[in-house]
């Protein structure tokens, strides 16, 4: 039977851990600020907010939220996000994405300073991170080796398949995967005999965006998967990448949706909120 890693439990011991210590740091008198920045009244986007809002509320960080209309220009939020980067009562900034089509992502991410760069998007971040330097990792990829290290699964000389290529989750889980000294592979939607790749896996991660796209067809027999998808199946309840049903029976350990990766991207949010206070 495969072992259903608790992205629940594990992502509720973790924050358990960071009020702990954001209580140390409090009692020594220091504090921890998150300024959460929306644009917009993306439905999906205020319930992240909104969550992570409440994951700062219950570790003791404080949030201060800006909700801009819709209407905001690329220059007032430029703006924003400066006076915040100058702000020595804000410890870390998230913007958070998508933002409206008039306004270049890219830029705002840039904007950000490094060492606020709590979603680790900006190309410093990325940069440090490929090259074995501290510094702020993406959430959702720091979040799954938390869950593979906190469920004993060893990922050194492991043969690791990604299936996606996002910066936000397969190229930075490559860089994580290869400095805990994984065998790393980057699959994408060009890779030619996908499923004769992804059956290489020790530990198969994917991030393909596709409802149930992976099936057992595609796992090696006592392999670890990894479902970063989230999706509404045709009776509306979530689901992920991964045809759990089918594929759940020929590994050795598989996150479930909800309740495996999800949960961790937040955890780990508080954990980069965290470090830009630790000595
Ligand atoms: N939109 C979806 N996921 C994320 C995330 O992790 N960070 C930000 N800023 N926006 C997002």
């Amino acid at each position: 039977m495969a072992r259903i890693i608790d992205g629940k439990l594990i992502s509720s011991q973790i924050k358990d851990e960071l009020k702990a210590e954001v209580n140390k740091i409090k009692e020594a008198g220091g504090h921890i600020c998150l300024a959460v920045v929306q644009v917009g009244e993306d439905p999906a986007s205020t319930v992240y907010v909104r969550n992570k809002k409440k994951a700062c509320a219950y570790v003791g960080i404080e949030s201060s939220a800006f909700e801009l209309p819709e209407t905001t220009t690329e220059k007032e939020l430029v703006n924003l996000v400066e006076k915040l980067n100058a702000d020595t009562s804000v410890n870390g900034i998230l913007v958070q994405l998508p933002l409206p089509p008039h306004i270049d992502e890219d830029k705002i991410i840039r904007t950000i300073s490094p060492d606020k760069d709590v979603d680790g998007f900006h190309p410093v971040s990325v940069g440090r991170l490929w090259i074995g330097e501290k510094g702020f990792v993406s959430c959702t990829p720091a979040g799954i080796i938390q869950l593979l290290k906190r469920s004993n699964i060893e990922i050194a000389g492991k043969e690791c398949v990604i299936i996606g290529r996002s910066n936000i989750v397969g190229k930075p889980m490559a860089a994580l995967l290869l400095r805990e000294n994984g065998t790393v592979t980057v699959a994408h939607s060009r890779t030619k005999e996908l499923k004769k790749v992804a059956k290489r896996a020790d530990i198969l991660i994917v991030a393909v965006g596709k409802k149930q796209f992976i099936n057992s067809e595609y796992v090696k027999a006592g392999a670890v998967v990894i479902d970063v998808g989230m999706h509404h199946d045709k009776d509306n309840k979530l689901c992920g990448d991964v045809d759990y049903e089918d594929v759940a029976r020929k590994t050795s350990a598989i996150t479930p949706v909800p309740g495996g990766v999800g949960p961790m991207t937040i955890a780990m949010l508080m954990n980069n909120c965290v470090e830009t206070v630790r000595k």
